[in-house]
């Protein structure tokens, strides 16, 4: 996005962009930005905005969703003995992990099954080739799978394998892919199960596979054209806000043709939403949400079926600082970018600090190369046994690095039976002191990347929701590099900081 159109041009646009940038406030020391994510755009998450699911065929059953499937005849659940690498049975009277088979969708009817230690079930064709094992580590014909589903009963499946028979439970403990009539669905049919599923994801990688490659590209280029337009940046520029903390999928770095199932066009849209924030003076947070591989396993980063992969192998990392170095060499000349989010929430103990302090410095240096203004804003891991400085000893001696944190009153037991009154006092002395001590005169700038005025209390009044959102506001004051309300837009209310503001429950 350089809007340099000549080499001429080139000097004096550079100077210009840095004075608007100052102006705007960048590596300004009293500036700080009051922000809200564009969560739900540009990185699909289906509970902010569930109809994008409604046309998909099958939508119960996206990837990563949890089958579970009781035999009729035995009465008892499927599971991978040992949890996978060898036999299927079907003798468990409850379900839990060994029970469950994340899908992995080929196309509306047809699926690889997942176990538990990360296998697929398929048929033994190294045996009789009718046996159902779950050994194979990558799925391939013998692993695939239809699904029919009784018309009139959509929880009634039979499972027709590759070799053109369906599944049977024919006793506990031997499943079979051997079945050749059609019992009629009756509850004396072995190869009748009854579905449930233990959830599912709704996230960019089973919104774009659910459609698949033909209508995907088309419904993905409406919603991004739609959820978030022009009057939005306006909005946010008019109520007191000063930014965007846009997250953004890996793939865009390869638009307009990323690997399969994602789909091109997100690039399009953080043009124009760089346009836009541009002539209404509006910041801009790039945010990589969904890192390759998923960094945290939650359906917010991509993942198919609730695995972690990213930063496992150096290759990973490396693409991961490619993305970087594509985004900060594209929008470096925009009066606009404030910072580059380098990853969103990556989570211990999959995540490792090893392997994010080796990201996290290349990751600076990719968005140096392009300028040296920009702030670099470092997530802070998310889970247990972790450190809120533990970034500290990377971060010392650079300049311009933000540490992001993200406090919600939700997520926790903690919060479980909290009144109104103990919600507030929790910001005010609790959150109040965690934000202290990432908040130090001579280390990283500190950043609540996420906040929502939401929180596990039923019934509380629109003055208790005011009361809880102006605490939030008075405790992040304090960080220094500032704060982003999570999220602009959301069927969810509260979680909808445009319906917060034009309803009263937060005047900014
Ligand atoms: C299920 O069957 C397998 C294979 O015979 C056996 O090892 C296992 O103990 C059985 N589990 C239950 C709960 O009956
Ligand atoms: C929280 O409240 C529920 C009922 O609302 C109760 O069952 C539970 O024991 C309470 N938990 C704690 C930790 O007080
Ligand atoms: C919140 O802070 C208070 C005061 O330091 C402390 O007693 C309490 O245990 C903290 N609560 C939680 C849930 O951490």
């Amino acid at each position: 996005m350089n809007p340099c159109i000549s080499r001429q041009l080139l000097t004096l646009c550079l100077v210009f962009s840095r004075l608007i940038s100052v102006c705007y406030g960048r590596m300004n020391p009293q500036f700080k930005v009051k922000a809200v994510n564009l969560g739900g755009w540009l990185v699909t998450e289906g509970w902010i905005k569930p109809s994008l699911f409604d046309g998909i065929p099958n939508k119960d059953l996206l990837d990563g969703t949890g089958m579970q499937l009781k035999s009729v005849t035995t009465g008892k659940f499927l599971c991978a003995e040992s949890g996978g690498g060898t036999i299927i049975v079907a003798n468990r009277s409850a379900a839990s992990g060994w029970e469950t088979f994340p899908l992995w969708r080929i196309n509306e009817n047809t699926f690889n099954f997942k176990v538990f230690n990360g296998q697929f079930v398929g048929l033994d064709t190294q045996g009789n080739g009718i046996d159902v094992v779950a050994t194979a580590t990558v799925p391939g014909a013998s692993e695939t799978f239809q699904i029919v589903r009784k018309s009139d009963d959509l929880s009634r499946f039979r499972i027709k394998a590759p070799n053109g028979f369906f599944l049977q439970a024919k006793s506990e403990v031997l499943v079979t892919a051997d079945y050749e009539g059609d019992g009629g669905w009756g509850d004396d049919d072995p190869s009748v199960f009854v579905f449930q599923s233990s959830g599912g994801l709704q996230g960019e990688y089973q919104v774009t596979n659910g459609y698949g490659p033909d209508k995907a590209p088309q419904v993905m280029k409406e919603h991004w054209s739609t959820f978030i337009v022009e009057d939005d940046v306006k909005f946010i520029a008019s109520n007191g806000l000063n930014a965007v903390r846009i997250p953004v999928g890996w793939w865009i770095a390869q638009d307009p043709t990323p690997p399969k199932p994602f789909v091109g066009g997100s690039l399009q849209a953080l043009d124009n939403a760089f346009r836009w924030a541009e002539k209404y003076k509006v910041l801009v947070i790039i945010d990589l949400h969904a890192a390759p591989g998923s960094q945290n396993g939650w359906e917010h980063s991509a993942t198919r079926d609730g695995s972690q992969e990213w930063g496992k192998t150096d290759a990973n990392i490396a693409q991961t600082v490619a993305v970087i170095d594509f985004l900060a060499a594209r929008y470096a000349n925009s009066p606009s970018l404030y910072a580059v989010e380098l990853i969103n929430e990556p989570r211990a103990p999959g995540a490792t600090l090893d392997s994010l302090n080796k990201y996290y410095s290349a990751g600076y240096q990719a968005v140096r190369k392009y300028s040296s203004e920009v702030y670099v804003v470092m997530s802070n891991r998310v889970g247990d046994g972790t450190d809120a400085r533990e970034f500290f000893s990377l971060t010392n001696g650079l300049t311009g690095t933000v540490i992001d944190v993200h406090y919600y009153n939700l997520y926790s037991d903690v919060f479980n039976n909290m009144t109104v009154q103990q919600n507030i006092d929790f910001i005010y002395t609790n959150r109040s002191q965690q934000l202290s001590y990432v908040t130090t005169s001579n280390g990283p700038l500190s950043f609540v990347g996420e906040w929502v005025a939401e929180w596990q209390v039923q019934g509380a009044t629109k003055e208790d929701y005011q009361r809880f959102a102006q605490a939030q506001l008075d405790v992040w004051s304090r960080a220094t590099f500032g704060w982003a309300y999570w999220t602009l837009k959301n069927v969810n209310n509260h979680w909808s900081l445009e319906w917060m503001i034009q309803n009263g429950y937060i005047t900014l």
